[in-house]
């Protein structure tokens, strides 16, 4: 089992880069199969939910080639299956992009209910409901989610709450099908405008992403395409949290700033200097950090998957700081592990009051999901001491080279491995 040890302390000081968004990417990749001819995806984090969609895109039958470390040449013309096992989707949420997408190429798809972080109920009833609009038919058949339909149909699409990964899987099966789709209460984040700009670039006639009406006109082919992924907001936000959690001063590079808003103004109101640039954003402490409130919400609300970083940053900042968290019923699960280190936090349902007690102290840690792993890495890199965080494989899945790239900051973090640590402990 590998582990991060930690010694904190030192200010973040230096730039370091962004990759590619996650939850562009893990859509982005399965949309390959509606591709007629082969794409080129850049810009792709080297992260463990990417390798699992590009090998399921494998093993469907797709030929995908690494030209480089963040480039890939996918064509998917030899995929004849339509079946994602168990094995494969289990291992992440984002495995239910291969529903949308294999129903759009087939007209029909089993996949295996998907897994992904524990955040309490992650029902999809909502994707389900835009693929019966698109006339699919559904079953679920122990474990497998089955769809299937005669024909694919636009038709008007009102989800009943606002969801990325309905949203996502609608566009993906409505591509392809007969005449216009309009999606209504649809989700407004910017990796549904970079789903929507990658399927445009192969031809597709998709208009109003980002906004809450995306209305899309079918078409019969998709043509081959160059893509960069977008960079990833959330990659970005948690360097600019931990810059300011050490105290250092970062320049946090290939990041699209107007993605960061929601963020950087937090950051702001509670005394974290934030300047932009056209593609960067340097982030510094000269003063006291001070308390605020905040609620996540969907985009342009505050990021839900910056929770956790930020109510780490808050313990550091003077005064009694509110935290709410609007979109998912259990995202507080990582606070047991902060109180390990320090921190004087307590929950109430999706609410958490932190009192700032300006430190943390190093500890042995756990990360239980992937940005509750994030919270731990800022705090660890934040505290007096030495941090070890467990179960970092929920790190990777979001988060590619974190060690080089903290380590390139002056952050003092190193991959362990269990048998490693037994060794030293022995000498
Ligand atoms: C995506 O999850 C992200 N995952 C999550 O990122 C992120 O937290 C979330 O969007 C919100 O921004 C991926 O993109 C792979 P939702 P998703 O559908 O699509 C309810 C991370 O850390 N809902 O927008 O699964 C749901 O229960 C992760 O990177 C329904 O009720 O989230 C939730 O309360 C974790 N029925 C709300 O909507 C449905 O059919 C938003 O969920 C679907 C969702």
């Amino acid at each position: 089992m590998d582990k991060y040890v930690i010694r904190g302390g030192n200010p973040l000081h230096g730039d370091i880069l962004v990759s590619g968004a996650k939850n562009a990417a893990v859509a982005i990749i399965p949309a390959a199969l509606l591709c007629d001819e082969e794409c080129i995806i850049e810009n792709v984090p080297n992260i463990s939910d990417v390798s699992i969609c590009l090998r399921i895109l494998y093993e469907l039958g797709a030929q995908v080639d690494m030209l480089k470390k963040d480039t890939y040449r996918i064509s998917c013309k030899g995929v004849r299956s339509f079946n994602v096992p168990y094995e494969s989707a289990k291992q992440m949420r984002a495995s239910y992009y291969f529903l949308g997408a294999l129903l759009g190429k087939f007209g029909k798809a089993r996949v295996s209910m998907p897994g992904g972080c524990p955040l309490g109920d992650r029902p999809i009833d909502q994707h389900i409901k835009a693929f019966n609009a698109l006339g699919a038919r559904h079953c679920n058949d122990h474990g497998m989610i089955d769809l299937a339909a005669d024909k694919l149909r636009g038709n008007q699409i009102y989800f009943d709450v606002v969801t990325v990964g309905a949203t996502m899987n609608a566009m993906l099966a409505a591509v392809k099908a007969e005449g216009l789709t309009i999606i209504e209460n649809a989700a407004k984040e910017p990796h549904i405008v970079d789903l929507a700009n990658f399927l445009n670039s192969m031809g597709a006639d998709i208009m109003g992403a980002g906004t809450d009406v995306i209305k899309i006109r079918g078409v019969k082919y998709l043509h081959s395409t160059t893509y960069a992924v977008i960079p990833d907001q959330i990659e970005a936000g948690t360097f600019m949290v931990a810059a300011a959690a050490t105290g250092g001063d970062v320049m946090v590079r290939g990041v699209i700033p107007k993605h960061l808003e929601p963020i950087t103004k937090k950051m702001k109101k509670i005394g974290v200097n934030i300047e932009e640039f056209d593609d960067a954003v340097r982030v510094w402490v000269d003063g006291p950090l001070v308390k605020t409130s905040i609620k996540t919400q969907p985009h342009p609300g505050f990021p839900t998957d910056m929770q956790p970083q930020m109510a780490t940053l808050l313990t550091l900042a003077e005064g009694t700081s509110i935290v709410t968290e609007g979109v998912w019923e259990q995202r507080f699960r990582y606070v047991d592990e902060l109180r390990r280190m320090g921190a004087d936090i307590s929950v109430d349902g999706k609410v958490a009051v932190i009192a700032g007690t300006g430190k943390l102290m190093g500890a042995p840690v756990k990360a239980c999901d992937l940005r509750a792993g994030a919270a731990l890495v800022i705090a660890g890199l934040a505290a007096q001491g030495v941090t070890e965080i467990e179960d970092i494989h929920h790190i990777e899945r979001g988060y590619g080279d974190i060690e080089e790239k903290l380590r390139g900051i002056g952050g003092c973090i190193e991959k362990v491995s269990s048998p490693s640590v037994r060794v030293k402990k022995a000498l």
